[in-house]
C-alpha cells in the first residue's frame, strides 16, 4: 500500500505555474539542444579523415570502420527525428506514449503509471502530474538511445555539463584555497570543536549554492553570471543567508556531533560544479571531524535532468580535477592559474582520488558502472557492501543496483515499498544528503502542500527511517516547513521565490526511535 497524499501533484493544468512554463517553453529547449547535439556529432563523424589504407589488412579494417560509421549515422539521424516528433507531440498536447521494452529498469512501472493516467484522462503532456512527465520524459528519452547499437552509452548532455565545469574554474580554485587554508587549522580545530562548527556551516552553504548552478536554468547566462552564483567568499555566503527561508544547519550540526566514525550518503544531484562542492563538503566531514569517516555518493543511471551526476561523470569529475589546466576557463583572462592556485587544487583533488581509492568514498554502484548500470572494462570497480550482501558484483551486469529506483517517476515517500534494499542500505547511514531541487520534489512528493505544512509530514511514511538533510535552491513550486510570517515577508520581497533559483532551504529530520 503506498502514500495517498492528501494534496493534488503539481500538474500544467495551472497555467500560472512554474511546471505550464516547463512543459510550453523549456523542455522545448532542451529537446532541441538535444538535436543540436546530435546534428553536430553525425557532422562530425562524416568529416572523421579516412584512415590510411596502405595493406590489405588495413583496407578491411577501413571497410569495416566506414560501415560502422555509416551505420552510427543512420541511427543518429534517427534518434533525432524521433526527438523532433517528441517535439511536434508535446507541444500539441498529445498523449504520451508507452515507454517500449528497452532492456533497462522500470519500464512497466512507467507504462502501468501510464495506464492509470489514461483512466483518468491525464495522460498527455499538459494534462500529466509534472513529476511523472519529467521523469518519463528523461527515461523516453533514454530509450531512443539503448535501443540502437552506436548510440548506448552516449549522455546527450555530457557536453552542456563539461562545458559549465569548464567554466567554474575561479570557484573551484578559490574553494581550494579555502580548503588549503583549513589545513593549518587542523590542530586548532580538533581541540576546538565550536570553530569546526562555523567551518561546517561554511562548508554547508557553499554545497547548497553549489546547486544554484544547474544546466536547465543557465541556458543564457554568461561566464561572469555563473562565476557570481558561484562565488563563495564569507561576504557573500553572509549576503545569502537572508536568502535562507528555513535554515535547519544547527539541529544538523547538533545531530552529527553525537555521530562517531559514520557514514554519510550523497544523493546527488548536479555534475559539475555541484559534485565538486559535495565532494568538498565530504572531503570535511571525512578530514577535519571526527564525526564521518565513509562516504557514499548515489549516482543516476542515465542522462537525468540535464545535468545530473551518472557514475561516468563522477569518474571524469575527480579526473578533470586531477588535470585542471586543460579544462577551466574564468573569465578575468586567459591567464593560467597560478603555480599555488594549482598546487591547492591538486593537493585537494590528490586527496579526492585517494578517498576514492581507498574507499573512502564510493560511488553506490561499482566505479566501473557505465551509463545503464552495465560495466565498462576501463574504469576501477570499487563496490560497496551492505552487512548482509553484496549490493552489485564486479562481474554481472543486470544485478539489482542501489542506484536504479533514482531515475523511477515516483515521491520517495515509498521507497521502502518499492526498494527495500536500498532503504535498508540508507537505514545504515548515519545521515542522508539529498542534494538539489529535484530530490527535494520527490521527497514531498511535488504536491500542493500549503508552504507551512511540517517537512516530517511532507515526507509522509519516509519521516524517521534515517537521519535526513536536504540542501535545495528553489527551482520548482513546491516548499514546505515554513513559518507563515516567512511566508509573507518573501511573498512581497520577490513573487518569483519558489522557482528562480535565489532562495534556498536547508531541511534536516532526524531518525526516529
Ligand atoms: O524544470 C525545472 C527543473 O528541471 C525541475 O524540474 C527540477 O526540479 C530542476 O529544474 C532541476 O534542478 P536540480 O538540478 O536542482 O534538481
Ligand atoms: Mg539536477
Amino acid at each position: 500500500m503506498v502514500f495517498q497524499s492528501p494534496f493534488p501533484p503539481y500538474d500544467p493544468t495551472d497555467k500560472s505555474g512554474f511546471s505550464y512554463e516547463t512543459v510550453a517553453k523549456r523542455w522545448p529547449v532542451i529537446l532541441t539542444s538535444i538535436v543540436d547535439q546530435l546534428h553536430r556529432e553525425n557532422h562530425d563523424l562524416y568529416l572523421r579523415p579516412p584512415i590510411d589504407d596502405s595493406d590489405d589488412s588495413d583496407s578491411a579494417h577501413w571497410e569495416e570502420e566506414s560501415l560502422r560509421v555509416e551505420a552510427k549515422i543512420t541511427e543518429g539521424k534517427a534518434i533525432i527525428e524521433k526527438v523532433g516528433k517528441l517535439k511536434y507531440e508535446m507541444a500539441r498536447d498529445h498523449v504520451m506514449e508507452p515507454i517500449p521494452m528497452d532492456g533497462e529498469p522500470h519500464v512497466d512501472f512507467y507504462n502501468s503509471e501510464l495506464e492509470n493516467l489514461a483512466k483518468a484522462s491525464k495522460d498527455t503532456w499538459f494534462k500529466a502530474p509534472w513529476l511523472y512527465a519529467e521523469c518519463y520524459l528523461y527515461r523516453l528519452l533514454r530509450s531512443y538511445f539503448v535501443q540502437t547499437t552506436h548510440w548506448k552509452d552516449y549522455d546527450p548532455f555530457h557536453a552542456q555539463k563539461l562545458d559549465v565545469f569548464a567554466k567554474s574554474g575561479a570557484s573551484i580554485y578559490g574553494i581550494a584555497k579555502i580548503m588549503h587554508e583549513l589545513e593549518s587549522e587542523k590542530g586548532a580545530l580538533e581541540s576546538n570543536p565550536s570553530k569546526l562548527k562555523v567551518f561546517f556551516q561554511e562548508m554547508i552553504q557553499m554545497c547548497l549554492w553549489g546547486n544554484a548552478t544547474d544546466l536547465s536554468l543557465l541556458t543564457h547566462m554568461s561566464l561572469v553570471d555563473i562565476e557570481k552564483l558561484q562565488s563563495v567568499g564569507k561576504e557573500m555566503q553572509a549576503a545569502r543567508k537572508e536568502f535562507i527561508m528555513r535554515d535547519d544547519q544547527e539541529k544538523a550540526w547538533e545531530y552529527l556531533t553525537t555521530v562517531k566514525n559514520g557514514r554519510v550518503d550523497f544523493v546527488l544531484d548536479n555534475a559539475g560544479f555541484e559534485l565538486f562542492t559535495d565532494l568538498v563538503l565530504a572531503d570535511f566531514l571525512v578530514t577535519y571531524t571526527p564525526y564521518v569517516s565513509t562516504v557514499v555518493f548515489h549516482p543516476k543511471l542515465i542522462p537525468w535532468f540535464v545535468s545530473d551526476v551518472t557514475p561516468p561523470d563522477f569518474n571524469e569529475t575527480i579526473a578533470c580535477l586531477l588535470r585542471p589546466t586543460s579544462l577551466f576557463t574564468t573569465s578575468s583572462s586567459s591567464l593560467l592559474p597560478s603555480p599555488e592556485q594549482q598546487q591547492h587544487l591538486r593537493k585537494l583533488a590528490e586527496r579526492l582520488k585517494q578517498y576514492v581509492s581507498e574507499g573512502v568514498f564510493a560511488m553506490s554502484v561499482p566505479g566501473g558502472t557505465g551509463l545503464g548500470g552495465g560495466l565498462t572494462t576501463t574504469a576501477p570497480t570499487t563496490a560497496i557492501t551492505t552487512t548482509t550482501t553484496m549490493v552489485m558484483t564486479t562481474t554481472a551486469t543486470t544485478t539489482h543496483s542501489l542506484a536504479e529506483f533514482w531515475t523511477a517517476p515516483v515521491p520517495y515517500w515509498d521507497i521502502e515499498t518499492y526498494d527495500r534494499e536500498l532503504w535498508e542500505f540508507l537505514r545504515g547511514s548515519d545521515l542522508v544528503v539529498f542534494k538539489g531541487d529535484l530530490n527535494y520534489r520527490k521527497l514531498t512528493g511535488d504536491i500542493k502542500w500549503p508552504s507551512w505544512t511540517s517537512f516530517e509530514e511532507a515526507l509522509g511514511p519516509l519521516a524517521g527511517s534515517f537521519p535526513l538533510l536536504s540542501l535545495r535552491t528553489n527551482k520548482a513550486d513546491v516548499a514546505v516547513g515554513l513559518d507563515k510570517e516567512v511566508l509573507m515577508q518573501i511573498e512581497e520581497k520577490d513573487a518569483n521565490w519558489r522557482v528562480n533559483g535565489r532562495f534556498a532551504l536547508i531541511s534536516f529530520l532526524g531518525k526516529r526511535g
